[in-house]
């Protein structure tokens, strides 16, 4: 059952600048936000991947209903916001993360006037319990090698995007060919155990392809060493996936099939590598005319 969204709060609203600025030098940060007047949070990764900021500002964000997942200090939040999104719901689950007492992204808000709204503790498996099905953008940044199941995570995003809505996805790869993820327990990635599956670019957008996304853009590869990005914006579609014998059913409503689970016994007598069923294609014109 998913858990249940415990609402927003704004605790440091009433608060005066001078104040919520002390506040803010005496906290460790890991994004670089601006802050008005000169001051700029002293970020542990600066700005981060300048690839993002890029595929963000190739967003048109006007008006947008936006969710952010992981958002950590809230920096890409607040990109969306000053670039005109309307609604702005920034998730994180602060206990997977250093620094979790630190009320960095509320002191932010406060300092913004940003009227975001947080959840810091919502896990990407929980955001359908928010009760928003049509946002337009979501945030996926730096978030999914950090997951034990990452396509299920894809899944629900999809569940709350609305059709045509925009992903955008970023994180750790491996540059190699072929398409496969590697699983890190023993191991670890870039020495951080909080990274669970890295995949190839190819595993990667084909994770994003089967959760009814279409991939509009791929960005430039950026990263040091090990820790190598990649940057994708996808589209959410609804429509016939040949690819699929059978649809999951949390998918099911994107597929363009009503019964997929239902023409199972007849779907395997197919050969699957046909990619298409004649049988349900029939009976499913027959449905639509009936
Ligand atoms: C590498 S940071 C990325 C922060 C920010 N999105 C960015 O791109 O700069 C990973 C974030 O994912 C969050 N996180 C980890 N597991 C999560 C989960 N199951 N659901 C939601 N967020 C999670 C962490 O709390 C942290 O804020």
């Amino acid at each position: 059952m998913p858990a249940t969204a415990i609402p927003a709060t704004t605790p440091f609203a009433e608060h005066k600048r001078a104040d919520l600025l002390a506040m803010a030098a005496a906290m460790n940060w890991v994004h670089a936000i601006d802050l008005g007047d000169g001051v700029v949070t002293p970020g542990l990764w600066g700005r981060g991947n300048p690839i993002i900021e890029k595929a963000l500002l190739d967003i048109d964000w006007h008006g947008k209903k936006v969710l952010d997942i992981g958002c950590w200090d809230g920096m890409y939040s607040f990109l969306a916001e000053s670039r005109g999104a309307a609604e702005i719901y920034a998730t994180d689950l602060v206990n997977q993360r250093d620094y979790a007492d630190q009320p960095t992204f509320h002191v932010a808000r406060a300092l913004l006037n940003s009227k975001a709204l947080y959840y810091p503790q919502m896990s990407v498996y929980d955001v359908e319990s928010i009760g928003v099905r049509d946002f337009d953008v979501i945030i996926f940044s730096g978030v999914y090698y950090h997951l034990k199941d990452p396509v299920r995570a894809l899944t629900i995003l999809r569940r709350v995007l609305k059709a045509g809505g925009q992903i955008l996805v970023e994180g750790a790869i491996l540059e190699e060919p072929g398409c496969f993820a590697k699983f890190y327990y023993r191991e670890l990635f870039c020495g951080d155990r909080s990274n669970w599956w890295v995949p190839t670019v190819d595993c990667l957008k084909q994770w994003v392809e089967c959760s009814f996304f279409q991939i509009e853009r791929e960005y430039e590869r950026w990263g040091h060493g090990e820790n190598q990005r990649h940057v994708i914006v996808a589209r959410a579609v609804v429509g016939h996936d040949p690819l699929y014998s059978m649809v999951p059913e949390d998918l099911q409503q994107y597929s363009g099939f009503e019964e997929d689970v239902a023409s199972k016994p007849v779907q395997s007598l197919w050969p699957a590598f046909l990619g298409w069923d004649p049988v349900r294609v029939v009976r499913n014109l027959w449905r639509k005319t009936a």
